[in-house]
């Protein structure tokens, strides 16, 4: 979402400044076209050159400068931006932007700007919770403007509490996000989406798991998220760190994971079902570990119940991708989920193909649906398998709701 987006950067006179040159480095790196708008105060922490140097773009300080590129430069500068950020916003600046005030470059910018504006709040916690700059930050949200939440730990004056600026790529994800939000092909779609393998206990210790790392759910939450979507990640054990922006719902059973998807599921557009589901469980689960002795140990099993299934079951608006990952008979086997688990949809894949199944950075393949149709797909990473399959659903879901 970043890319060729016109961003222009607010610096205001907060210790946190020197934070903004690495924002700013990354934003241009992911090819946005940054322009830096400092406060005279700014200017005392962290040198005009070296923003100038990092975005490639001369660095606006002054309303009395005069500027060759620009005529009236604080209300050219606001017709240039996509978005404005301010970072850090210090008391001073929240104050001015919420009553009008417009004394200097930065401020008459804000002012002059009639495009969205994101404010990152940075300065001592005392500060912030001040009445008037609660009261400040209160009258900018109602203005439309999106107040990203300051973090917290150790503060330049030497205490722990809330104010911290958020770490640059913190700041440049929750931007992503809030352009995903605005602009993204997937926007207003809500998406569950069901990563990693199921645990079923056997003891206080033990469970009966499977291979499942979580990679492909995680891909597809993580691109629906990049696309706009509103996702809720029901996930199972991985060694994942789950994608930022989304509605994270950790699980370890398949009973588990099957409440969790049922509470959601009326409210949602679509799910895409990457979970590994353990289809049986131990009978029993031993309240203590279980001992060795010279005998074999036979695990009675029972059946799980399928979520997917029952998912299909109770389909209303839902768009239903399924996935099967098979040893043989694939195409076949596919076929069978689909027709018995009422999906619009199911990834197959034959898990003992090279670059294929569960703990692959790749995956191999073909999408079926219940008319019979089949896309095949070569050998692709599982980022891009995911892409393709979330376009599939913005197409159905944008045309069940013409
Ligand atoms: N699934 C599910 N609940 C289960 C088992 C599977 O929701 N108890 C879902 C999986 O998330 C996947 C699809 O059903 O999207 C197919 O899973 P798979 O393991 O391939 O097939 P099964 O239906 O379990 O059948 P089998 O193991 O015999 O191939």
């Amino acid at each position: 979402m970043l890319k060729d987006k016109k961003i222009v950067i607010g610096v205001a006179g907060g210790i946190a400044a020197y934070k903004v040159v690495t924002l700013v480095s990354r934003l241009v790196q992911a090819g946005a076209e940054v322009r830096v708008v400092m406060t005279e105060a700014a200017t005392k922490l962290v040198s005009p050159l070296l923003f100038k140097e990092i975005s490639g773009r001369p660095v606006a300080c002054d309303m009395w400068a005069g500027n060759d590129e620009f005529n009236v430069e604080h209300v050219a500068l606001g017709r240039w931006a996509d978005l404005m950020v301010v970072a850090p916003a210090t008391a001073n600046i929240i104050g001015k932007m919420a009553n009008g005030i417009a004394d200097d470059l930065l401020s008459t910018t804000l002012m002059a700007c009639d495009k969205p504006k994101i404010v990152c709040p940075a300065m001592n916690s005392n500060m912030l919770a001040n009445p008037a700059v609660v009261r400040n930050l209160e009258t900018l949200r109602q203005d439309g403007i999106v107040i990203m939440p300051s973090a917290s730990g150790h503060l330049a004056c030497g205490v722990d509490g809330s104010g911290r600026l958020p770490e640059p790529e913190e700041i440049k994800s929750f931007i992503d996000y809030f352009l995903a939000q605005r602009e993204g092909d997937l926007r207003g779609i809500r998406i569950l989406v069901t990563a990693g393998g199921t645990r079923e206990p056997i003891d206080p210790v033990r469970f009966i798991g499977n291979r499942s790392s979580g990679k492909m759910g995680y891909a597809i939450a993580r691109d629906a998220v990049r696309r706009g979507a509103d996702v809720i990640l029901v996930s199972g054990p991985t060694a994942l760190r789950h994608p930022d922006h989304v509605r994270f719902i950790q699980v370890e059973s398949t009973e588990e994971m099957m409440d969790a998807c049922l509470k959601v599921y009326p409210d949602v557009d679509a799910v895409v079902k990457a979970a590994a589901v353990a289809d049986y469980r131990p009978h029993e689960r031993a309240a203590q570990k279980i001992k060795k002795n010279d005998e074999n140990l036979i695990l009675a099993l029972d059946k799980t119940q399928d979520i997917l299934k029952r998912l299909g079951q109770e389909k209303r608006q839902q768009f239903l991708v399924g996935f099967a990952a098979e040893t043989q008979n694939l195409m076949r086997n596919a076929a069978e989920k689909v027709r018995k688990k009422n999906l619009d949809m199911i990834v197959a894949n034959d898990v003992t193909q090279a670059g294929a199944g569960f703990s692959t950075d790749t995956n191999i393949v073909k999408f079926l649906f219940p008319d019979g149709t089949v896309r095949e797909l070569g050998i692709m990473p599982k980022e891009e398998v995911g892409n393709l399959i979330l376009d599939i659903v913005r197409d159905h879901v944008g045309k069940n709701r013409k």
